[in-house]
């Protein structure tokens, strides 16, 4: 895909006066036109609240330049279910994306593999573009599920969408690779977006799921997003503490596309 997707998970960190200028910053880094901006795509996916903070920068300005979206909403639209987000309002906020799944989500909060594809689709039912996030940890790999992991990941999602929606984002991130300075090798990457995409093709057939985007995700920064975005079935990069600083992040793309 000549496209490329930066997408930039904030987790927990980051407050409104930090949000606001990473977003002027971004911004101005966006206009310099130092990007091919047809090539590349950038969203960030802060905490809710923060989301707020996006959506004033859009009232400001026809035009920001990048898209937002919450790391995780429910598949109701409201109703008594205390402490999760309402996809509705995610979209009153501007959202045009949403995470699903994402391995902190599994690992810490009991995300399973059918709630997570509910959340996917509960997103694309709102009108945002799920990135719904897969990837196994370093017992399955050193036991060889990697395949069988990916594949039960993704069959849950399946099961609820049959046929391929407008858009959707598939996220591989290993575990093991995640906040730990420990990348996925390039050929790891393009091993595990080769079996994604072949579970999808199988699902949704195969021109179809070529336009499906795969991102990698796991330790990213703009040492290694060259080598990992050359990847034939690498559609982009789900980048977590890098992500921070907006220079750090537009780096990354700058990197890819060695500007
Ligand atoms: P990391 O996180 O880039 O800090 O490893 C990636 C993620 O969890 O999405």
């Amino acid at each position: 895909m000549e496209k490329k997707l930066f997408a930039g998970n904030w987790k927990m960190f980051q407050n409104v006066e930090s949000a606001q200028i990473f977003v002027r910053r971004l911004r101005s880094l966006l206009q310099e036109g130092k990007l091919p901006l047809a090539k590349a795509e950038f969203v960030i996916l802060p905490q809710a609240p923060l989301l707020s903070v996006f959506a004033e920068t859009a009232r400001a300005s026809a035009s920001s330049g990048f898209a937002w979206g919450p790391q995780n909403l429910y598949w109701e639209a409201d109703g008594a279910f205390t402490g999760e987000l309402s996809p509705r309002l995610a979209q009153e906020f501007g959202s045009t994306f949403a995470l699903a799944g994402h391995s902190e989500r599994r690992q810490f909060f009991g995300e399973s593999d059918a709630s997570a594809a509910k959340r996917a689709l509960a997103a694309l039912h709102f009108g945002m573009t799920p990135i719904f996030c897969v990837g196994e940890n370093l017992a399955e790999r050193d036991g060889g599920r990697l395949a069988a992991v990916l594949e039960r990941q993704c069959q849950a999602l399946l099961e609820l969408a049959p046929t391929m929606p407008k858009r959707f984002v598939v996220a591989y991130e290993p575990v093991w690779a995640i906040g730990t300075g420990r990348t996925a090798s390039a050929s790891q990457a393009e091993e595990a977006h080769l079996v994604i995409r072949r579970i999808f093709s199988a699902a949704w057939g195969e021109e179809r799921a070529r336009t499906l985007e795969i991102l990698y995700g796991g330790s990213v920064k703009p040492q290694n997003a060259r080598e990992l975005l050359s990847c034939p079935n690498v559609d982009g990069v789900l980048v977590g503490g890098a992500s921070l600083d907006a220079d750090n992040f537009f780096n990354i793309a700058v990197q890819a596309f060695q500007c």
